[in-house]
């Protein structure tokens, strides 16, 4: 098996890989972004979130787990929810697949000794002993994770778990929706049976399902708060999952994270934080080459800050990206009709009118362009 560059891959380690270079990328770019995921995409809302989703953690857990319990949050990224829980419990360890998410929240609350964070494998919880927690908590984390390493958690949530101990965890339960496989960051929605199958085989028992003050518009649906105690012994110990092919190109996963990445450099733009939506965009560029709406949002934003030559640029690497672009060849006319160079811009009309557009508002401005390169 060879991946797209052609190297020789271990197929076993794939998917342990992927996740972690999946969410080192995505943490590099925005960490707060892209564990809280805010309408806001700002500080103020990502603290606010983190308030509001351990206070929803700490309730439903009532008086179940005393305060001498040691307590795994898995998937903590960057600590968001354990920092919430310093001086409540024995001792918070926070684990993640991504070293950047665990980098950044050891540098976010190293003031806080009964907290501390861990990168662990991405498919077991290896180095941590049988029932050394009270509680295992997990937020945001569980749909995005393929399936059969959502299995082996399972069974690994069991082996940590003290006899009676709790395992947290926000889901989505419902008319079951897959993603491909080594899909790392859509969401995933199981049957009821489902859950309880793979929590049985953790040796959990589900107690009861609380939930959650969100709905989403996609997957109608709201996510649930799921407790579920440990009962018994795991069935069996966790295996690696399943060999699968080197997969880097997932269009469904592709498309979420380019969307995501674009909401973010808007926001940004909006509150005038150019450089922050510029060196976003450009991760939106890089993800996809291939869709146009990166480079019309960065060229926009190179308009507006009257540099005329840094938009001509973006959207010349459109057209030769995106040849099929009607709008990318009309910016490349408008934009070097201003900048002078009035050979390329009509040139540029020249390929847009081979495209055969039938959008009559934009054959009506390229016509107008004409009219004034060639006034006769
Ligand atoms: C949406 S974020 C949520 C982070 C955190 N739970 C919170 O609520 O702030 C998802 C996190 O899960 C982590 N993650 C994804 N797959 C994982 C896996 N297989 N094992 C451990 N962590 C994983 C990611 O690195 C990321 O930090």
């Amino acid at each position: 098996m060879t991946s797209d560059d052609g190297q020789p891959t271990s197929a076993v380690s794939d998917i342990a890989r992927k996740m972690r270079e999946d969410w080192d990328r995505r943490a590099h770019v925005d960490a707060k972004y892209w564990v809280a995921a805010t309408a806001e995409a700002d500080d103020e809302s990502y603290q606010e979130s983190a308030v509001k989703d351990a206070a929803a953690l700490l309730e439903g857990l009532g008086d179940a787990v005393g305060p001498e319990a040691r307590v795994l949050d898995l998937g903590c990224g960057i600590g968001r929810l354990a920092a919430e829980l310093s001086g409540r419990f024995a001792e918070v360890v926070g684990v993640d697949v991504s070293p950047q998410m665990i980098a950044v929240a050891r540098r976010m609350h190293a003031q806080k000794p009964d907290v501390r964070f861990e990168a662990n494998s991405g498919v077991d919880l290896a180095g941590f002993a049988d029932g050394e927690f009270g509680l295992v908590f997990s937020y945001s984390v569980l749909p995005h994770i393929p399936p059969d390493v959502l299995e082996g958690y399972f069974l690994e949530v069991g082996r940590v778990l003290r006899e009676g101990g709790l395992f947290r965890f926000q889901f989505w339960i419902g008319e079951p929706h897959a993603a491909a496989a080594a899909d790392t960051l859509s969401i995933r929605t199981y049957s009821r049976a489902e859950v309880d199958r793979m929590a049985a085989d953790g040796g959990l028992d589900i107690v009861s399902t609380e939930t959650i003050d969100y709905f989403d518009p996609v997957l109608k649906m709201h996510p649930v708060w799921v407790n579920a105690r440990r009962v018994r012994p795991p069935a069996r110990s966790v295996t690696p999952p399943a060999p699968r092919e080197a997969t880097t190109h997932i269009s469904a996963e592709q498309e979420l994270e380019y969307g995501l990445l674009l909401y973010l450099a808007v926001k940004h733009g909006e509150r005038g934080e150019i450089e922050d939506a510029e060196r976003v965009i450009e991760q939106a560029l890089r993800l996809d080459p291939s869709r146009p709406e990166a480079y019309v949002q960065w060229a926009t934003w190179r308009i507006e800050a009257d540099d005329l030559k840094g938009a001509v640029t973006l959207i010349t690497e459109m057209n030769t990206r995106v040849p099929d672009s009607t709008h990318g060849w009309l910016y490349r006319a408008q934009f070097c009709e201003a900048a002078g160079d009035l050979r390329t811009a009509e040139r540029a009309l020249d390929k847009l009118a081979a495209l055969q557009p039938d959008d009559p508002e934009l054959v009506e401005q390229a016509a107008a362009i004409r009219k004034r390169l060639r006034p006769l």
